[in-house]
């Protein structure tokens, strides 16, 4: 299986951003959380600075959009270069639409599901998805305990994305560290999202690679 491990710059300095992308270059995809206040109780970032982290990124932009309303802005990411949207199941009103207009227009699509969403109806869906994010944390902020009970919901996505047989990614984020990566790589995810633990590291390109190989082992 093929691991990848996206960093989230959500707990990297917001002041330096071209540096901060600059740190990470054995990183797969680099990963963006854009909230908007509503969806979760944070505020980062919107479409014109991610705009200017496409442009300035060596690496993909993976786009995680914990916002209200994505069936109406989460193509224009899409748009502006994203490789990949991930939109969320709670707040979309047609999940099935939003990823055929993220995929029109060249990203991949993905739709995430908080701890405590079932994520059952998706799994007849992959045809129409590029990647399942399950959070193992409450979206909002970095720096959270990982969820182990969400072992049994990443399970039963590998199981279906292998039944299907198609090039679906498995991604989880939140709570991600040396500690916890092998927790999630043995219940099937592939893409692991990691902010605290790379950029709370003094070098957090060495951190990628060691949470790779913990990942792989
Ligand atoms: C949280 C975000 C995460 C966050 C993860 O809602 O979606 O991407 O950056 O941070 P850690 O890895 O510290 O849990
Ligand atoms: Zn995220």
């Amino acid at each position: 299986m093929t691991i990848r491990i996206t960093p989230s710059i959500l707990n990297a300095d917001f002041a330096d951003l071209t540096g901060e992308l600059a740190r990470i270059p054995s990183a797969d995809l680099v990963h963006v959380d854009v909230m908007d206040n509503h969806f979760v109780p944070n505020l980062t970032l919107g479409l014109p600075v991610v705009e200017r982290i496409v442009a300035a990124s060596a690496l993909p932009v993976d786009a995680h959009l914990m916002i209200e309303d994505p069936d109406r802005w989460a193509p224009g990411y899409a748009e502006a270069g994203c490789a990949s949207v991930t939109f969320h199941a709670e707040a979309s009103v047609a999940p099935i639409r939003l990823a055929r207009e993220i995929r029109a227009a060249g990203a991949r699509a993905a739709v995430a599901v908080r701890p405590t969403t079932d994520i059952t109806p998706y799994l007849d869906l992959l045809d129409e998805l590029d990647m399942l994010l399950v959070m193992t944390v409450e979206p909002g902020f970095g720096g959270q305990r990982y969820l182990g009970a969400m072992a049994a919901k990443i399970a039963a996505a590998r199981a279906a994305i292998d039944a299907s047989g198609r090039d679906v990614w498995l991604q989880v984020d939140g709570g991600i560290s040396r500690e916890t990566i092998a927790l999630a790589a043995r219940a099937g995810a592939d893409t692991f999202v990691a902010g605290s633990a790379v950029y709370g590291s003094p070098d957090p390109d060495a951190e990628v690679t060691a949470l790779r190989e913990l990942a792989a082992a």
